[in-house]
């Protein structure tokens, strides 16, 4: 009972939830190990991946918990069942030899494993949940005499662990017997539930062994449905038929460390039910998008014969990249251009670049060893292609700040923007990050737990284009290109997409379509603005026909949330170097982040000064909505100086910070709350809202571009009640 109350209070914060969208089983099994104290870190590393990925009905463990000899001490057994026990879904241990048979006193060791790890799974069963899960079998069933044997039914898929291990036949008499409860508990269940099942799944730490095999064997064949028996022992993975009866799979799987827990699926149907994700360390995510090519990467922690497939439907990837269009980075390569700085050793980075598509157009993708799937496949993978330069294009973007630690504000935030693109049936076609998404210091371990695991939904589908923010800069440096930031984005430093060539990853453009996107880095580089960076800018808004344009970065020109803008270096210098060449230029919105906060500006221009006032500044002082004081009008086109809307959305999931003040420019619209930006611009509209974290919309406003509009200057703009002017 101690031990059921300890590990309830430390179980994963994130709830598991099975997906009852579909009849497909998902689960997760881990191999031998850890064969070590300095080994647990790895089983933790598992169960908290396995936790996160929120994919799997339940996780196996396949048993060798320990290496064979000596018996361990209890605290090392605790500290096993602790970590397991970390996991959001329950938690099965099939019995391994390590454990049992290989040690030197196999009667006191199966009195330990019985103590630890017997009904281990009933640790989850919170008032008879596990009976809900699986109605079919009336919970978990176990084989009389035989109590570590376990058997249940969930979603039409027959489960059953058997106590086979490898190793040393301690007790020949044992053995026998052993085998054959177990091949009388296999047949047993495949009798009871053929009718109610279309597969089953035999998990165990050993390969079959005779006298277990032949019946077995039998035993399945006149199951004659999809068998597959999954193990261990072996340590490398290894995929095979061994028997004339094709029903049946036999797969070892990967030892602990080797490769994330593997991710087992059972189809609905098709003619392989059985599919098998080894799981990536990072990915797959998208890149680059153009209207002609996008680019796929990912990372592995093994090498493999790395092959993207992509076609017009899921059930149809007809296409395939070829090997010299794919770059493969690994830590310190030496060419600088295949380096990865932050990596750890053996990881690779794979970056696939697809070519010759048509433009928007949406594809599906998957990625695969040799001709063995990783990911991908189902609708879920897919990327859309840019427009043509210059067309009009129904486009929507979200915009995200300063998202947290993976937590559930940054998961709830993320949640409402993916259930509002459902239920308006236009997914996102480009997700910005205004910087703080590897809190604290933007390492490479930050980077996965912080941004890569909690938006991988998204990922896998939307290119992000980022800015870089403080807590990245800890750890990657603007002015080298070098760190975690420059190893995981692939951003455009040639103008490939679209834009002028800015000749670094620190700051960059692309199109889409007729809007033109701009992304600064606030952060490390001089701001200045015969700097290079501001020299870049103005070259490149000087070439821009687009009808939009949106610029972001990371630290605000305005703000009184958790930071000062009329106090701090890198903020005024933004406004005053960056926002007059923005301006000249025709910018639409600016989107930033660092105040944890969110706060909008009314329609402004020629905000310079500090510290910063409302009059003479506010083109339009109304709430920009079109149900309230009415949409903010621009001249179609682009035009200098006619209304920038500022907007602070660093109030992406990290903690808010107190409120120094009220910007005068912002004192309309400030929501000390999570949420996040979502933006659509449909010919000369462009609408934004503010959604919180619980999927309300709180701020809205819209910008028209139409006919000739002469922008005025307010003298005295908008005050809240009370107020009498600025500051
Ligand atoms: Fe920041
Ligand atoms: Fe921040």
């Amino acid at each position: 009972m101690a031990l059921a109350l300890s590990l309830s209070s430390c179980r994963s914060t994130v709830p598991y939830e099975a997906d009852t969208t579909t009849n497909e089983l998902k689960f997760l099994a881990i191999g031998c190990g850890p064969y070590s104290s300095s080994e647990q870190v790895w089983l933790e590393e598992c169960v908290t991946l396995a936790s996160h990925r929120g994919q799997g009905e339940f996780l196996v463990h396949l048993g060798d918990l320990i290496s064979g000899g000596e018996p361990a001490p209890p605290a090392y057994y605790a500290g096993i069942a602790g970590a397991l026990g970390r996991a959001a879904m329950p938690t099965f241990v099939v019995t391994g030899d390590n454990e049992w048979n290989d040690q030197t006193e196999p009667d006191l060791a199966w009195q330990v494993w019985t103590r630890f790890f017997m009904h281990y799974h009933r640790h989850w069963d919170r008032a008879g949940s596990l009976k809900k899960m699986y109605p079919k079998s009336d919970g978990v069933q176990h084989q009389a005499g035989r109590p570590e044997n376990f058997a249940f039914v969930r979603k039409g898929v027959l489960v059953v662990g058997v106590n086979l291990t490898g190793g040393r036949v301690h007790d020949a008499a044992e053995w026998d017997q052993r085998l054959l409860d177990n091949e009388g508990w296999v047949r047993q269940n495949y009798q009871r539930y053929s009718d109610q099942v279309r597969a089953a799944v035999i998990l165990a730490q050993a390969a079959p062994k005779s006298p277990f095999t032949e019946s077995f064997r039998t035993a399945s064949k006149a199951f004659g449905k999809p068998v597959l028996y999954l193990h261990a022992d072996g340590h490398t993975w290894n995929v095979d038929r061994p028997w004339p009866e094709q029903n049946i799979l036999k797969v070892q799987t990967d030892r602990l460390g080797i490769a994330p827990p593997l991710l087992v699926t059972v189809k609905e149907d098709g003619t392989e039910l059985f599919r098998f994700d080894r799981q990536f360390m990072r990915g797959p995510y998208l890149a680059l998008g153009t209207p002609r090519t996008i680019r796929v990467v990912w990372r592995t922690r093994r090498e493999i014969d790395p092959v993207v497939r992509y076609g017009r439907s899921p059930n149809r990837l007809d296409r395939s990249t070829c090997r010299r269009d794919i770059l493969v980075k690994t830590k310190d390569h030496a060419n600088p251009t295949l380096a990865l700085h932050s990596a750890a050793d053996g990881v690779r980075q794979y970056e696939a670049t697809i070519s010759d598509l048509t433009p928007l157009t949406t594809y599906y993708y998957a990625v695969y060893d040799g001709n063995q799937l990783l990911a991908g496949g189902d609708r879920t993978y897919r990327f859309m292609t840019h427009p043509e330069p210059g067309a009009e294009s129904p486009l929507r973007f979200w915009v995200v700040g300063d998202s947290g630690t993976g937590d559930q504000n940054q998961a709830d935030v993320h949640l409402a923007m993916r259930s509002l693109t459902r239920s308006r049936h236009h997914p996102l076609d480009i997700y910005l990050h205004v910087g703080d998404m590897a809190y604290g210091s933007g390492t490479d371990d930050e980077f996965e737990w912080h941004f890569f695991k909690p938006y991988r939904r998204t990922l896998r589908n939307t290119v992000c284009w980022p800015a870089m923010g403080n807590h990245e800069g800890q750890t990657s440096s603007g002015v080298t290109g070098i760190g975690p930031y420059y190893d995981c984005y692939v951003l455009p430093t040639r103008g490939e997409a679209g834009g002028l060539a800015s000749g670094t990853e620190a700051y960059y453009s692309f199109d889409y379509g007729n809007a033109h996107f701009i992304a600064l880095n606030s952060h490390d580089l001089n701001r200045s603005p015969d700097a290079a960076m501001a020299q870049w800018l103005r070259a490149d808004l000087a070439q821009t026909a687009a009808d939009w344009i949106f610029a972001y970065w990371h630290h605000p020109p305005y703000t009184k949330g958790s930071h000062d803008s009329d106090t701090e270096a890198q903020l005024v210098e933004m406004r005053e170097y960056i926002m007059p060449i923005l301006e000249d230029g025709g910018v639409d919105i600016v989107f930033t982040g660092h105040s944890h906060i969110y706060e909008r500006s009314m329609l402004i221009d020629g905000a310079y000064v500090t510290p910063t006032i409302a009059e003479g500044v506010v083109l339009d002082d109304g709430d920009g909505d079109p149900g309230g004081d009415g949409a903010y009008r621009k001249s179609n086109g682009l035009r200098p100086h006619e209304g920038t809307v500022v907007i602070v959305t660093g109030h992406g999931g990290t903690g808010l910070g107190p409120r120094v003040g009220t910007m005068p420019i912002m004192r309309r619209v400030v929501f000390p709350e999570h949420g996040s930006v979502m933006v659509d611009v449909n010919g000369d509209t462009a609408t934004a809202i503010m959604l919180n974290a619980k999927g309300e919309q709180r701020d809205l406003f819209q910008i028209v571009k139409r006919g000739r509009v002469t922008p005025k200057r307010l003298a005295n703009p908008f005050q809240l009640p009370g107020e009498t002017g600025s500051p």
